[in-house]
Parts: C-alpha cells; sequence; structure tokens
C-alpha cells in the first residue's frame, strides 16, 4: 500500500470521519463523500455515553478494545479543541449503575467481584450511599455499583468537531453527495461512483455505519453482514433544576445529563430494519424505565424525540480493517459503542492506510471472520 495514499472514505459519520483526520493528518489525500449532513445519522442519536465497564460482564479483546479508546478520549478532546476551536463536553463525573430488584442486584454483584478480581475501578454503594450522592434516584434503589473511568461526551458537538478539524487537516468532506456504486475489477475494488463523479482512489474505506452492506458492487460475499437496529431516545428540559451529576444507568433505561440543561433518556434496542421512527411503544417503554430510577422525573418537560440505527454485526463486534477485495478496508459494526470506538478506529485504520500492517488489537474483528469471497 503506498506511504502517501489516496484514500476516499464513504460515511461521514463519526468513524468515517475519525478516520479520515487521522489518515489526513499523516500525509494521506482524503475525501469523505456522506449523503446527507456529516454525523447527523447515529453519530447524532448516541447518548454519548464512554462507559465500557457498566455494560461488560466479560474481560475480553472488545473490553480491551474499549477501554484503550477511552484512554485515547482526554487528548483526543484536547486535540479537537485546538483543531476545531471547540468543546465536545468530554466529562469525567463517572456512571452510577443502580439496581432495583434482587435480580438486578444479583447480577451487579457478580460483575463487582469480576471487575475487583480484574484490578478494574469500580465502588460498591450502599442504597443510602447512592442517594446521598444522587439525592433524585429512586427509593427502590437497593444498591448500586460506581463507574469513576466511565465518562461521557457530546456526540453531536464530537461530529461537529471532527468534520471542522477533518477539514483543516486537509480532508475534503462532501456533503448531500452518495455513492451510488463500487467499482471492482476481479478481486480489486478500483473506486466508486456518484451521480455525478467518479472515484479512483488507492483505497475504499467503507464506513457507512448501518448502510455498509447495501452498497451496490459489492460480490454478496465481500459485503459486510451488517443490519441496523434501531434506538429511540427522548430528552427533557431540566435546566431549571438538573436532577443528576452523572450517567444514571441500568437496562431499563438511562439518563445522561447535558451540560446544555438536557437530560437524555435512552434507549431502545429495536429489529425495525431501515425505519428510523419514533413510536409510542418506544417512548413508553423509556418512560417507564426512567421514572422507575427516578419518579421526580415525570414533573419536566418533554424537549425531544430521535431515534437512530446502529450498525451491528452479526456477532456485535465491529467489522475492522482490510476486505476480501484489495483496495477495500471495512470500518463499521460498532453497533452501541461507536462514540467510545471513534478515537482508537482512527488510528487503528489510519495505521493499516499508512503502514500496510495490522496491528495486533484489530486482528478479533478482521472482515474475514464473515466473508466468503
Ligand atoms: P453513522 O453515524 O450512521 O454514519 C454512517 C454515515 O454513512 C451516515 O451519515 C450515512 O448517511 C452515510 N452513508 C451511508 N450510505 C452512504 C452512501 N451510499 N453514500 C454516502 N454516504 C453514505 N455509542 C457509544 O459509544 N455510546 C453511546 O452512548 C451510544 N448511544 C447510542 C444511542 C443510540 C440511540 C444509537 C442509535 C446509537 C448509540 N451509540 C452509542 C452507537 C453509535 O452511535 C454508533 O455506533 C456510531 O455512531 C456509528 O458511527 P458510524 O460513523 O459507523 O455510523
Ligand atoms: N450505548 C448505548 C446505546 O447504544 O443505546
Amino acid at each position: 500500500m503506498p506511504r502517501s495514499p489516496d484514500v476516499l472514505v464513504i460515511g461521514g459519520g463519526v468513524i468515517g470521519l475519525a478516520i479520515a483526520r487521522r489518515v489526513a493528518q499523516r500525509g494521506g489525500r482524503v475525501t469523505v463523500i456522506e449523503r446527507g449532513v456529516p454525523g447527523h445519522e447515529a453519530s447524532w442519536a448516541a447518548a454519548g455515553m464512554l462507559a465500557p465497564q457498566c455494560e461488560s460482564d466479560t474481560i475480553d479483546p472488545f473490553f480491551d478494545l474499549c477501554r484503550a479508546s477511552l484512554g485515547l478520549y482526554p487528548a483526543f478532546a484536547h486535540a479537537l479543541r485546538d483543531e476545531a476551536g471547540m468543546e465536545i463536553e468530554y466529562r469525567v463525573d463517572g456512571t452510577l449503575y443502580p439496581a432495583l430488584d434482587d435480580r438486578e442486584q444479583k447480577t451487579l454483584e457478580q460483575r463487582y467481584q469480576r471487575q475487583r478480581e480484574a484490578g478494574l475501578p469500580v465502588v460498591r454503594l450502599t442504597a443510602k450511599e447512592a442517594r446521598t450522592i444522587e439525592p433524585n434516584l429512586s427509593n427502590r434503589v437497593q444498591m448500586a455499583l460506581s463507574f469513576p473511568d466511565d465518562h461521557q461526551v457530546d456526540n453531536r458537538k464530537l461530529a461537529q468537531a471532527l468534520v471542522v478539524a477533518a477539514r483543516r487537516a486537509g480532508v475534503d468532506v462532501r456533503e448531500g453527495v452518495t455513492i451510488t456504486r463500487i467499482l471492482t475489477d476481479g478481486d480489486r475494488v478500483i473506486g466508486a461512483v456518484t451521480k455525478t463523479e467518479e472515484w479512483h482512489p488507492d483505497v475504499v474505506v467503507n464506513a457507512a455505519g448501518c448502510w455498509a452492506s447495501v452498497l451496490n458492487g459489492l460480490p454478496p460475499g465481500a459485503c459486510p453482514p451488517i443490519r441496523p437496529i434501531r434506538g429511540q431516545m427522548l430528552s427533557l428540559d431540566v435546566s431549571a433544576s438538573p436532577p443528576f451529576r452523572r450517567v444514571i444507568y441500568s437496562h431499563r433505561s438511562y439518563l445522561v445529563p447535558r451540560a446544555d440543561g438536557r437530560l437524555l433518556i435512552g434507549a431502545t434496542v429495536e429489529e425495525a430494519g431501515f425505519k428510523k421512527q419514533v413510536t409510542v411503544g418506544g417512548i413508553l417503554k423509556l418512560f417507564k424505565g426512567a421514572l422507575d430510577l427516578a419518579p421526580s422525573l415525570r414533573e419536566y418537560p418533554v424537549e425531544s424525540t430521535w431515534s437512530g440505527l446502529r450498525p451491528a454485526s452479526p456477532d456485535r463486534l465491529p467489522v475492522l480493517g482490510p476486505a476480501a477485495l484489495d483496495g477495500l478496508i471495512l470500518a463499521t459494526g460498532h453497533y452501541r459503542n461507536g462514540i467510545l470506538l471513534a478515537p482508537i478506529t482512527g488510528e487503528l485504520i489510519s495505521d493499516v492506510i499508512t503502514t500496510g500492517d495490522i496491528p495486533p488489537m484489530m486482528r478479533p474483528f478482521l472482515p474475514g471472520r464473515f466473508e466468503r469471497v
């Protein structure tokens, strides 16, 4: 692979933009083609939690990837502040996971034991301790785990900052342009076309999120098996009296306080094809989960509702690295953790493009585990 490659990135979500920025900073000539407004699909819909510990029961290569990306965040946020001149609201207040019944308590006690044994930072709180630091939690709380290292970022600001930073690094970010076909010649990808232009870069990066598998022109065996998993969310206007300081995580619903006076409530996890709708059932479920956690939320005005489509592979793990066809690299399948994984994905994929070597950390996530070319 060339040292100063000419790269076409399909998809201007946080993944495509993070890759484009790093490749350009390392000397590549990069174009990002985005069908809509950059960062306005899953990357816009997300909650911005950077929370590998509160969602994980296993210490495995995926957990290590998430922790590695989390470790990049302070420098990433700092660099974006310099490059884009804006804050991405990276916050280190930590995350609290309360148990409201015996079953939840059992799950959390096991998670606590496993993570303690693995030497991870986790604190077990009594109900009283949890309600002392977050007084608006329900009095049904039985105990809670505090994860001081599980952080958050404003994902919308992150996407905006990445666009500015990528452009400043020399990336040509095209908005409102659709890739209609990928061009192949034998077992090589040689380019891609839009309605009006044809591109012949050295490398094509498929970072089209949940649409990665529906790009025309790829032989079926080389299509990443990605499908959309809908997530509905809503926000409350809590500016008059913010009820929480830190993220409150639960499988019922999660609550994410934002610096701008909103409290996000998320999220559903639904197989709904490419239908990006907000439904009565979805919002009802979110309200129920939120009120279980904090009954006083019923007094706050609803600010907005939305939904987005998470890109999910069959094993729910990212699909990263060279595809079976030469000249094609995949960066998709980030499912519930694409905001968290944006910095490490930018590093790993730019390593592959600029050096031709596969970083060891990427090996468990190579596309080959699904391909049949
Ligand atoms: P996207 O942001 O969807 O970007 C893909 C882009 O490709 C789109 O902009 C699309 O328009 C473009 N595209 C597609 N086809 C074409 C084409 N043919 N031509 C040109 N452009 C094309 N992750 C976290 O880490 N923490 C969270 O708290 C979190 N919460 C979430 C909550 C919800 C409700 C949802 C939906 C997701 C959440 N996620 C979270 C997951 C995260 O949002 C995704 O993993 C991440 O945004 C995926 O980024 P992406 O760039 O791959 O996809
Ligand atoms: N990681 C949060 C979500 O996907 O809903």
